[in-house]
């Protein structure tokens, strides 16, 4: 069985232009075991590749106590990418190279997320209690300029993490699986950070991240389906949300509402 986690990813073009997505990547193995890398990679991020002590021969080391170290592959930014053409198990099966423990990305063949991890094979994967971030990066609300705003570039590498998130996990793509429906991508994590402590579950937060994969889904789904389903998660955010949650729900709404006009 396995564990997706709804996560914020960024990836950058050749432009450097940074996008921000709602994506919902595959956990492989347990990804709390995880150790961080470094603490403050802003200033230092070199120091854990220069450290013999967390260096492999290119994928995750594992140290004792059943804790695990992300660490450095060799010649990040030259990295050799394998594709595999026309797979049918779509990414279910662990392939040869895939990271004991990682990420399987799943982008739609359409989505920026995918032509970026074309161009530049390295994603930033985060955990956030940020439901609004989820919204309005869902219908694409943000500018150019806002993106940026929101994230920093880990020194010379391909890496934009979120200022403000929970953790953060800087990926490479290892593989590189086409399906014919959907591509599926192994992910090494490379460094890991924790940012600051997550919120805690909360309803109003869960129903505006449903809502939001609503909102990306209304190409496929029926609108009277849709409008229930809304209708069913209102009462969660009134009950139980902040003015994040409202304003992202009001968000979602009003975008499905005009996504099924446009139809
Ligand atoms: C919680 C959540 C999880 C999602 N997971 C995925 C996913 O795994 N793959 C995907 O292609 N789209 C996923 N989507 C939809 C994308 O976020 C959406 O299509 C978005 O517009 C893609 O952005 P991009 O084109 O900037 O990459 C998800 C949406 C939400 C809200």
């Amino acid at each position: 069985m396995f564990v997706i986690l709804e996560a914020i990813v960024t990836t950058v073009d050749q432009q450097g232009n940074v996008n921000l997505a709602p994506m919902g990547p595959i956990c492989l193995g347990d990804i709390s075991s995880l150790v961080d890398t470094n603490l403050d990679p802003r200033s230092s991020w070199h120091s854990s590749c220069d450290n013999p002590a967390t260096q492999s021969q290119g994928s995750s080391a594992i140290s004792g106590n059943n804790r695990h170290v992300a660490t450095c592959s060799e010649g990040i930014g030259r990295t050799a990418l394998r594709v595999r053409p026309d797979e049918t198990n779509g990414g279910q099966e662990a392939s040869k190279s895939c990271p004991e423990i990682g990420f399987v990305l799943k982008p739609f063949k359409t989505s920026r997320t995918y032509a970026n991890l074309l161009e530049n094979p390295f994603a930033t994967i985060h955990i956030t209690d940020n439901a609004l971030l989820f919204a309005e990066t869902a219908v694409s609300n943000l500018s150019l300029e806002t993106k940026r705003s929101l994230v920093y570039q880990l020194k010379e590498t391909s890496w934009w993490p979120l200022k403000d998130c929970h953790r953060w996990f800087a990926v490479e793509v290892s593989e590189i699986h086409q399906d014919p429906q959907r591509v599926s991508m192994d992910c090494r994590v490379i460094y890991s950070r924790t940012v600051r402590p997550f919120f805690g579950f909360n309803r109003a937060k869960h129903a505006v991240i449903e809502a939001a994969i609503l909102a990306t889904r209304t190409q496929f789904l029926r609108k009277q389906d849709v409008l229930a389903e809304l209708e069913r998660l209102q009462p969660l955010v009134d009950k139980t949300g902040g003015s994040d949650e409202c304003s992202g729900f009001e968000l979602l709404k009003t975008t499905i509402h005009e996504q099924y006009a446009r139809h």
